[in-house]
């Protein structure tokens, strides 16, 4: 091993130790740079340091942010918590855009990576304090590679604006970043299967990493299903805060649901659930937005 590479690894180790003993418990890595760590050979002869000497430490057994490794698991026991420190602009902004350049770039469903026309990245502000995220782009979003554009993106944008935000206040994601594929099928989606949901997800998780919402709102089963692991019924869970690595996440309906199911419980429940978003952001409340639904 050359000194050179001690020399990196000294300063890495360091480096590390000083965010664990400001109380870090979490660093962003991509994942090629964790493979290569892995991958280093462990030195058999004793190595010079350039600083104080520390103890010998093997390299990190496994990614600081593992991908789900069951349809099912529950993220939350093992994805660690966002606690990385925020980054300065001009390192967020070059992080954001070598995300977005990976993901662009992504081929790993190769079935998805030939049907679709867009990558559907994300939208909106990389500061967000409200993060939504639904399932997957349909044929508007992967015509114009932008979440929520369609029908159902529409309703969402009203009710984005009903809180007194807009769509540029807020960040859009989906739990997948491709279209899944219809073959077939001239039009109509399909849910996304546990093994697309899975190797997209850590762009999500790398997404949410950087942007560090304090809320983040879950559009629909799918989207709690991706980000939890839970497959309880969105019934049962809409309505009541859950936490998605530290952060509150409040499930609710997708708004194709409400598209589908034009009653006004539905409508008040999603709207509900809004309110309890802007309580928890401290947003302003006013008497007309508490009583939207009672009044009609
Ligand atoms: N439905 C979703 O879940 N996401 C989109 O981007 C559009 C429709």
């Amino acid at each position: 091993m050359s000194d050179h590479y001690h020399q990196l690894l000294d300063a890495a180790i360091l480096h590390l130790e000083e965010l664990k003993a400001r109380g870090v418990r979490f660093v962003p890595g991509a994942q090629g740079s964790l493979a290569a760590l892995n991958q280093a050979p462990v030195p058999v002869s004793p190595r010079k340091t350039f600083a104080a000497p520390v103890p010998e430490r093997r390299p990190p057994t496994r990614p600081v942010v593992p991908p789900i490794t069951a349809p099912h698991a529950a993220p939350e026991s093992v994805v660690p918590p966002v606690s990385a420190p925020s980054l300065d602009p001009e390192a967020k902004a070059a992080a954001f855009a070598n995300l977005q350049q990976r993901a662009l770039a992504c081929v790993k469903c190769p079935n998805l990576a030939s049907s679709r026309r867009h990558v559907v990245f994300g939208v909106g502000n990389v500061d967000a304090q409200l993060m939504f995220i639904g399932e997957a782009p349909g044929a508007d979003e992967d015509a114009q590679g932008e979440p929520f554009v369609g029908a159902a993106g529409q309703l969402l944008t009203k009710i984005i604006v009903a809180t007194g935000l807009s769509r540029a206040d807020v960040y859009i994601a989906n739990i997948l970043k491709c279209r899944p594929d219809t073959p077939g099928q001239s039009f109509g989606n399909r849910k996304p299967t546990s093994e697309e949901m899975q190797t997209c997800i850590p762009f999500l998780h790398e997404q949410i990493d950087l942007i560090r919402p304090k809320v983040i709102i879950a559009l629909g089963a799918t989207a709690v299903e991706g980000l939890l692991g839970k497959t309880v019924g969105i019934t049962k869970l809409r309505g009541h805060w859950q936490t998605y690595r530290g952060i509150p996440l409040m499930p609710t309906y997708h708004p194709a649901y409400l598209l589908r199911n034009q009653a006004m419980s539905e409508k008040r429940r999603v709207w509900e659930d809004m309110l309890a978003a802007m309580e928890k952001l401290g947003l302003p409340i006013s008497d007309r937005q508490q009583n939207f639904f009672l009044q009609k």
